[in-house]
């Protein structure tokens, strides 16, 4: 296919995903129609580890890729000839677990003679709302919140973004991990503390809402020291109260610099993307303050938020039909960043 191949609401890529502890693909067609979307998780692998051990990680990557890019395809209904483009997360990520997805990608991409498409998994995360509501209308104020970022992001149009803020330490995600750990509630850390805070009171301990009025970056590091300190404080502590609180803390500053950003930019929305937005608080007080602020809020389902590789083909999709195929020299990038505009 040459590189002014025709993108259009027909045109099938399969995605790939490995960057990190979930192996997955999936068929997207006209970069929403979600054909199917198959994801084995390794958690079981790394729990006794309590994160991820990134040569475990790879190995796990080799064996599940070949039979879940197969199932990916025979769920779909559609015939592998009939595949357009192939597109896989070329970063950021582990590079171990990067290498085995993007080895594959570009041989299928060869043995079927279509275009090879690297996306960046962070771009990916703020395609995940498009797959349920593809007329989303800019500028959008995007919360991304993952186990290694913290961003808002201006979405001016596709492939237009503008950094509003980030964390100055622990991502969002990350700081759920070690809470977690801390508290002993099991991995992964987020869903755990996330259950446990169901059963608890959020306003039990009033823990520090750091840089709350403070322009748009966050920090998370000194929440999860006053937790520790806290609970060694006060050991008789109930562990549902603590992830009630400190989970509540963590959503109050999420929400409202969120809002903040939003009325600033003029944003028509706000979209939640990344593995934290499965948050069931998180989810519930942004839909309010939108509710409020009279603007739309945007919930990619729990599926879309964490990893998957619909979001991949979804995002390839667009990167396809703006930037023309990826060169094969194209390697894996583990730090690699959004294309941000000043
Ligand atoms: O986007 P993601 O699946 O992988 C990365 O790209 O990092 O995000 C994973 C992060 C982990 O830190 C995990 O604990 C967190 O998302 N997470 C949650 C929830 N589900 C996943 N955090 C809070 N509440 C949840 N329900
Ligand atoms: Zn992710």
């Amino acid at each position: 296919m040459s590189p002014d191949v025709v993108v259009d609401d027909s045109t099938l890529v399969l995605g790939i995903e490995t960057s990190c502890d979930e192996t997955a693909a999936a068929l997207v067609m006209g970069g929403f129609d979600v054909l199917s979307s198959v994801v084995s998780t390794q958690v079981e692998l790394h729990a006794d580890f309590g994160g991820v051990v990134p040569e475990i990680a790879s190995r796990a990557h080799l064996e599940a890729l070949n039979p879940i890019v197969a199932r990916a395809i025979v769920e779909s209904g559609a015939e592998a000839d009939r595949i357009d483009a192939v597109a896989c997360t070329v970063g950021p990520g582990l590079i171990g677990a990067l290498l085995v997805g993007v080895s594959a990608a570009k041989s299928l991409a060869l043995a079927w003679d279509v275009p090879f498409i690297g996306v960046n998994h962070m771009e990916a995360h703020l395609y995940a709302a498009f797959l349920e509501d593809p007329s989303l209308e800019f500028p959008l104020l995007v919360l991304l919140v993952s186990g290694g970022h913290t961003m808002l992001i201006e979405m001016q149009d596709h492939g237009q973004y503008r950094l509003v803020g980030q964390t100055i330490d622990d991502a969002a995600g990350e700081a759920f991990d070690k809470v977690a750990r801390f508290l002993d509630l099991g991995y992964p850390g987020g869903p755990a503390v996330d259950r446990a805070a169901m059963l608890g009171d959020p306003e039990a301990i009033r823990f520090p809402r750091a840089m709350l009025n403070d322009g748009y970056n966050f920090s998370f590091s000194g929440l999860k020291t006053s937790v520790m300190n806290y609970v060694r404080k006060h050991p008789d502590v109930g562990s549902a109260d603590v992830a009630a609180s400190f989970q509540a803390a963590v959503v109050d500053v999420l929400v409202s610099k969120a809002r903040r950003a939003a009325a600033e930019v003029g944003a028509t929305g706000i979209v939640l993307g990344g593995g934290v937005a499965a948050n069931s608080l998180l989810r519930e007080e942004m839909l309010g303050a939108c509710e409020q602020d009279g603007i739309q809020g945007f919930l990619p389902g729990r599926s879309m938020c964490t990893d998957n590789a619909a979001m991949i083909a979804a995002a390839g999709w667009h990167r396809l039909r703006s930037d023309g195929p990826t060169s094969l020299d194209v390697g894996a990038t583990p730090n690699l960043r959004l294309p941000f505009i000043d």
